[in-house]
């Protein structure tokens, strides 16, 4: 078996991927809540990806190439943080993901849903069309925006009747992050294709779930860069290509972040200069002004984090007990599928201070008191933001459990 496999490697080799041979993930100690600040600093340097950002309780990985291994090791080195190899060589790793990937995709899907491997962006384009086809009475397309590159910004919404309040769910802001977008997926075919079984969650509320929220930066990662993360939007006066969407919501927009277009968490020239931000920015505030936006999900990863605002300061919002009390529910649920354990508390303080994000804007559009989070999905390994195909339907299965029981909860308050 293992013969083969060597064998059909070899076979396979030929790839139009950026070459990431002799690049490195370093990782460090375990990061304490006294050291957050410093290692932030690291992440303003283009040449430095971060795998897993700085975030109490666990180790970095951070990538970086040959050339700048020594500058990253004595960086880490002078904050204590003990450096040590996590991947040798990224180049064989992501070969061999590749070529498992090129093997699977020649299956076709005929616009079914898969979890047995990460579709690809047209793949989900046709497979959210014909569902919407197939099920008009409780589903329909809404187009949100348009991108760079002319993508759609593909929303499903499932909806039996009028005058609910609604749930926003999106997928794979950031290019690379895989695991994501079958989450999103799962949350369509569960609530559209599995009607029956969840109709009593369409019954409580109006849902909307966007699986690609950077499609042109996720086609980019299946056809040029495996680790893309922002849009693919260029840049005035740089050769650097693409925004973080993420960076670019109407919400604190301006008193930090980053402004180096080469950097990965570039926050672009304006708020909402960016069409994934700003298309997805109006959706929530339609969706607000239409019943009441009563929970809003970003999902990425990786991490294995539950967490809500604030993003862009230490300070805890308003509503902070109401949101704590909600995602320890949520990571009892889930926990109680497998025994996965997700860490959950304010965005600023367990994970990183970031501002422009959608979690707080979503969460200022429902003045302060609709239930917002980003979810940091498991994923990590040597494969990085995407596990192995085997692991996929794990992930989301026990996360749409997590979701449900969620919705479930916001149901029974009358905060909004
Ligand atoms: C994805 O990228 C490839 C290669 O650049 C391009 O040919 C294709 O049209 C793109 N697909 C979509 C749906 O944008
Ligand atoms: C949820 O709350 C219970 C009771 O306070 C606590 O034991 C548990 O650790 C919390 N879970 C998380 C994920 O924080
Ligand atoms: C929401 O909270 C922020 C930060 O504390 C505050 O500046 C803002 O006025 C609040 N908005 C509403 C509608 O209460
Ligand atoms: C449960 O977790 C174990 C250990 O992480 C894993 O091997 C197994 O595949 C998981 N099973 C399911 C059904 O998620
Ligand atoms: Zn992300």
């Amino acid at each position: 078996m293992r013969l083969l496999a060597c064998f059909l490697s070899t076979i396979f080799v030929v790839s139009a991927y950026k070459s990431y041979d002799g690049y490195q993930v370093i990782t460090s100690r375990t990061v304490t809540l006294r050291d957050l600040s410093e290692p932030r600093r690291l992440e303003n340097d283009p040449e430095y990806i971060f795998w897993a950002r700085p975030a109490v309780g666990r180790p970095l990985h951070v990538m970086t190439s040959q050339i700048s291994i020594g500058k990253l090791w004595s960086e880490l080195e002078h904050l204590n943080l003990a450096p040590s190899v996590y991947i040798e060589d990224v180049g064989p790793v992501l070969a061999k993901a590749d070529e498992k990937r090129q093997k699977l995709m020649d299956i076709p899907l005929n616009r079914a849903v898969s979890f047995d491997r990460y579709m690809t962006l047209q793949e989900i384009l046709d497979y959210t069309a014909e569902v919407v086809q197939n099920y008009p009475l409780h589903s329909s397309l809404l187009e949100l925006g348009t991108t760079y590159e002319g993508n759609p910004l593909r929303a499903v919404k499932v909806s039996n009747g009028p005058g609910k309040r609604g749930i926003f769910l999106d997928a794979g802001t950031h290019a690379r992050e895989h695991i994501t977008h079958p989450l999103a997926l799962k949350a369509i075919f569960e609530l559209v294709e599995n009607y029956d079984q969840n109709k009593a969650l369409v019954d409580l509320f109006d849902w909307y779930i966007l699986p690609v929220a950077n499609p042109d930066g996720y086609n980019y990662t299946f056809n040029e860069d495996r680790f893309w993360r922002k849009n693919r939007s260029p840049n005035v006066g740089s050769d650097c290509v693409g925004t973080d969407p993420n960076r670019n919501y109407d919400i604190n927009w301006g008193i930090d972040g980053d402004a180096n277009p080469c950097s990965e968490a570039y926050r672009g020239v304006a708020a909402f200069s960016e069409a994934e931000s700003s298309a997805i920015g109006s959706a929530l505030r339609d969706i607000e002004n239409n019943g009441g936006l009563a929970l809003y999900m970003s999902t990425h990863c990786y991490g294995t984090f539950l967490i809500y605002p604030w993003g862009f300061t230490y300070e805890f919002p308003v509503t902070y007990d109401e949101l704590a009390k909600a995602a320890n529910l949520t990571a009892t649920a889930i926990e109680a599928v497998n025994g996965t354990r997700f860490v959950i508390g304010s965005s600023a303080n367990v994970y990183f201070p970031a501002v422009g994000a959608s979690m707080d804007y979503a969460y200022a559009v429902g003045n302060n008191n609709t239930y917002s989070y980003t979810w940091e999905l498991p994923a990590g390994g040597e494969f990085g933001f995407a596990p192995l195909p085997e692991d996929i339907l794990p992930i989301v299965s026990e996360t749409w459990e997590g979701i449900k029981a969620l919705a479930n909860y916001v149901n029974t308050q009358v905060l909004k």
